[in-house]
């Protein structure tokens, strides 16, 4: 990937991309289920927060360093810092975390696929029953649809015909969007979607806890794709014709919306099928949530389409939240295999294979941990909790890492590749930007508060979920 790098060709397409890869379970299925277990309009008003205040800068700041060092993570670290051993940890960290993630992320995407073929062949009915989940998940089917699913990304990291799914993503993202309208439209419709409005949209400021200021940051965190190095990757490729800071702001505004969606197309739901829930056991939601949910909004839909109808619309919109999620992928393997290649000099098949048979054993691990062995079920205790494998997975990938390398990349930015740079980097595509007020909150605050709070919140996740006690409970 070193030597003149491929770029986009429009603005347009850079959003595009970078938005296909942005958009996927974090916000189809992770924000909804955050959303529910941490108050709800609480957890929206500080999720806006960290994505206008927090989350936009440090995106900034990531595509800049992409572009301005046309590398991937690990090289982009190693060239601004001259291979200095400290930094090196930022560069590698921003390989090793996008690999895990893309671990537990291939055992939700062979859920959706499993989903999609299930509506496909008529089964919503059975789909839409509580205990179908659960029983999914620890059947030897699961198997057959992991297999599919690795031999098929292998195909499409290997043959080059990836340039064509992210065209495709194009086309099929904007789908995805106009049909999680139309839903969630239809779900308002419904008797008692109101009493899910109201807990999704009035704010009660006493919800607000350190837990759900944790959540919220980890969840936006993941959803715009931050902390893993893809957008450093994602910047490489951005022509010095382009805007980064404009750029950043339309896939934080594409990203959040999608969410927003999610959130109001779920939330309500659940008051629709259970007008008697009670607000206070939404804390224990899990992604089981999702899951069990879209079926039933989807048989519900029987009334108007009959059953056919409602089956192939769920396995479209299956098919459609299935796809934002194998485009993630592959642009999640995308950042540890162009860092073996161009840093250990691997070629593009041995990096994949490598990368590959590794993931492969980490994913097999999480498959069999909802109960399919012993071992990897009741893997750890910690935090006053029993975890399985896969739950360490989520709780340090997606739960608590990502702070951390938002942090460093704070600090990498403004103490050693210097603000004077950095804004020269941004100024390129983008003369209006000296002086904007773009330019002043971006400078102000990556060099002041953003890495404060971004510290405080790690060492804070760590104490909740790790030691199970919260700083605030000793102030
Ligand atoms: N942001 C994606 C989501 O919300 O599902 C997840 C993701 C995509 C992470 C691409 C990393 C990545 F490279």
């Amino acid at each position: 990937m070193s030597g003149q790098r491929e770029q986009f060709r429009s603005r347009l397409g850079f959003i595009l991309a970078a938005a296909g890869s942005a958009v996927g379970i974090g916000n189809l299925v992770g924000f909804p289920v955050n959303a529910a277990k941490s108050g709800g309009a609480a957890f929206l008003l500080v999720y806006a927060a960290f994505v206008l205040f927090i989350c936009l800068p440090v995106m900034i700041a990531e595509m800049s360093l992409g572009r301005h060092t046309q590398r991937n993570p690990l090289g982009a670290y190693n060239s601004v810092s001259h291979n200095s051993g400290v930094w090196r940890i930022g560069g590698w960290l921003a390989i090793i975390t996008p690999f895990m993630i893309a671990v537990f992320y291939q055992v939700l995407t062979v859920w959706l696929l499993a989903y999609f073929i299930g509506a496909l062949s008529g089964n919503l009915d059975a789909m839409a029953q509580p205990q179908y989940f659960g029983e999914f998940i620890n059947s030897n089917t699961v198997f057959v649809y992991l297999v599919v699913l690795t031999i098929l990304i292998g195909f499409i990291l290997n043959s080059g015909v990836q340039k064509g799914i992210e065209r495709l993503a194009k086309v099929l993202m904007p789908t995805l969007f106009v049909m999680l309208l139309l839903l969630t439209a239809f779900v308002l419709t419904l008797p008692n979607a109101l009493i899910g409005v109201k807990y999704y949209l009035v704010p009660d400021l006493a919800k607000i806890s350190p837990e759900v200021i944790s959540n919220a940051l980890a969840q936006a965190f993941f959803s715009l794709s931050l902390g893993m190095g893809i957008l450093i990757t994602y910047g490489s490729y951005v022509s010095k014709r382009e805007s980064i800071s404009g750029g950043a702001k339309m896939v934080a505004l594409v990203d959040t919306s999608v969410a927003f969606f999610a959130g109001l197309l779920i939330l309500p739901a659940i008051f629709v099928f259970n007008p008697a829930t009670d607000t206070g056991e939404l804390t224990t939601s899990s992604v089981s949530l999702v899951f069990t949910f879209l079926p039933k909004i989807f048989l519900s839909l029987q009334d108007v389409f009959g059953y056919t109808g409602a089956n192939l619309f769920a396995s479209a919109f299956f098919l459609l939240v299935f796809f934002a999620a194998l485009t993630s992928q592959v642009s999640i393997l995308q950042v540890p295999i162009s860092a073996f290649q161009d840093e250990l000099g691997y070629s593009r098949l041995k990096s994949v294979w490598s990368l590959g048979a590794c993931a492969a054993l980490l994913v097999i691990a999480c498959t069999v941990s909802f109960g399919m062995v012993a071992f990897f079920t009741n893997f750890i205790s910690y935090g006053g909790a029993d975890k399985s494998f896969f739950d360490v997975v989520i709780d340090v990938f997606y739960d608590t890492i990502l702070p951390l390398n938002g942090f460093i990349v704070c600090l990498f930015v403004m103490y050693r590749w210097k603000t004077a740079n950095w804004n020269q980097e941004l100024t390129e595509g983008d003369a209006a930007f000296v002086g904007s007020w773009t330019q002043k909150y971006v400078n102000f605050s990556v060099k002041t508060f953003i890495p404060v709070v971004l510290f405080l919140v790690f060492i804070n996740t760590v104490c909740i979920k790790f030691f199970g006690f919260s700083l605030t409970d000793y102030l």
